[in-house]
């Protein structure tokens, strides 16, 4: 199956179209990207300006399939979904009393039933932990004999207004929505390897506006969140400080910017405001704009992670990826900010091939590479169509979306 999904970014837009081929790589057919417009803090404050941004980067992506998107998969920012740990207990009702999929389904389905807050529906459900008769720490009870199973689940819900302004902006360039994710799962499945998933990582998306962090544990995804600091944060230090315009101080970060140097030669002069105005820097001092910056970042995310009360358990550590992520030195920064028994590396998508598989593979496409793997691998967009109306048979339903969540 072929699909598409797009990434509405705050610094720029894309949108990719591909396929998982035999041994699970992503065939990138198409990636076509814009920079953004009518875009704050991962929402569309503007839906004309946004739609012609998303449109740019569509029709450059339908070129390079000489063809028409019609639909795609769409992520929403962590900011506008909120999570909660539920519980659901059901009796198993098998006359042999063997735990099959559709009791494990009606299990997760009692702990989708959260008492969503108004404005909200529930986005993803996963299973953390079952418990079969009281035996609890049990990943998969398919097979096993029981009269009570339990799941303890980690349940997403999106903010409907936000899914209902992409969908107003899309439906405007005729693009239906053909499901939801949020950014940190996305994020998660592009750059972290299973192995990582299932041992514990803590995905760390750095883009413009926001820093989204994931973290798996048991191969789903257990916590998320979202912190305001991010590349557009070292963009406005830069331009307030050196008094220069936005572009100016972009263009600045990106060629002469790191994080860590110290004992830096050299000076760089950039067009400030007024006439004939330029202003000659250091750039040292560059650096050490950026670099406090970005050590106060490594601390927020630090501290969401202790917050979210899993850090003990995140054996693979801490991926960094999105465009910020870029910036040299920043992985060496992390590295002295962040304890030392902790790993960290950085990441890009990984397993991507085709004709656009490499441009793919930067870290700022994360993203969108990890929406359409979700897309397309199996997702829980039966629990999507149900809150839109539809629904289907109930074993089906169950079926399908405990494929992507059951660990094997
Ligand atoms: N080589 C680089 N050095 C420094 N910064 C970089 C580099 N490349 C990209 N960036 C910064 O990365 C940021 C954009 O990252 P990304 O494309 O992941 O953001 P986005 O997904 O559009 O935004 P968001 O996820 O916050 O909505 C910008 O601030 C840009 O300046
Ligand atoms: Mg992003």
């Amino acid at each position: 199956m072929i699909a598409a999904a797009i990434d509405i970014g705050s610094n720029k837009i894309s949108v990719l179209v591909g396929e998982i081929d035999a041994g699970d790589k992503l065939n990138v057919i198409a990636l076509g990207t814009a920079p953004s417009a009518g875009v704050k803090k991962g929402s569309i404050s503007d839906l004309d300006q946004a739609a012609a941004a998303i449109k740019k980067a569509l029709s450059q992506a339908e070129e390079q399939i000489n063809g028409q998107i019609g639909s795609a998969f769409v992520s929403i920012s962590s900011r506008h979904a909120k999570s909660i740990n539920s519980h659901g207990a059901v009796s198993v009702l098998t006359r042999d009393n063997k735990i099959d999929e559709y009791e494990i389904g009606r299990a997760l389905e009692e702990a989708r039933q959260v008492g969503t807050p108004e404005g909200y529906e529930v986005i993803h459900t996963t299973p953390q932990n079952f418990i079969v008769d009281g035996q609890s720490g049990i990943q998969n009870p398919e097979g096993m004999l029981g009269y009570r199973l339990e799941v303890d689940a980690y349940v997403v819900m999106g903010l409907k207004s936000n899914i209902m302004n992409i969908q107003r902006c899309l439906e405007r360039i005729n693009v239906e929505i053909d499901g939801t994710v949020v950014a940190p799962l996305a994020a998660g499945k592009a750059v972290a390897t299973k192995e990582e998933m299932e041992v514990g990582v803590a995905v760390v998306d750095v883009g413009e506006d926001s820093t989204e962090i994931g973290i798996f544990l048991n191969n789903g995804l257990w916590y998320t969140s979202a912190i305001d600091i991010a590349g557009g944060l070292l963009t406005s230090d830069i331009a307030t400080i050196l008094k220069v315009p936005r572009d100016e101080a972009k263009r600045l970060k990106e060629k002469y910017g790191t994080v860590l140097a110290q004992n830096q030669e050299g000076e760089v002069t950039a067009k400030g405001f007024g006439a004939n105005r330029n202003v000659t820097v250091s750039k040292q001092y560059i650096t050490d704009i950026l670099r406090a910056r970005t050590e106060e970042l490594f601390e927020y995310v630090l501290r969401e992670i202790k917050r979210s009360g899993y850090d003990e358990l995140l054996t693979a550590g801490v991926v960094f990826t999105g465009g910020t992520s870029k910036i040299p030195g920043f992985l060496e920064l992390a590295q002295k900010m962040f304890p030392a028994n902790l790993p960290i590396r950085l990441g890009a998508p990984i397993r991507t091939t085709g004709e656009h598989g490499r441009k793919a593979s930067s870290p700022e496409f994360a993203r969108v590479v990890g929406t359409l793997r979700w897309g397309l691998q199996g997702h829980d967009r039966p629990e999507v169509r149900e809150s839109s109306g539809s629904s289907g048979p109930f074993w089906k339903r169950a079926r399908d979306f405990l494929k992507p969540l059951l660990p094997y």
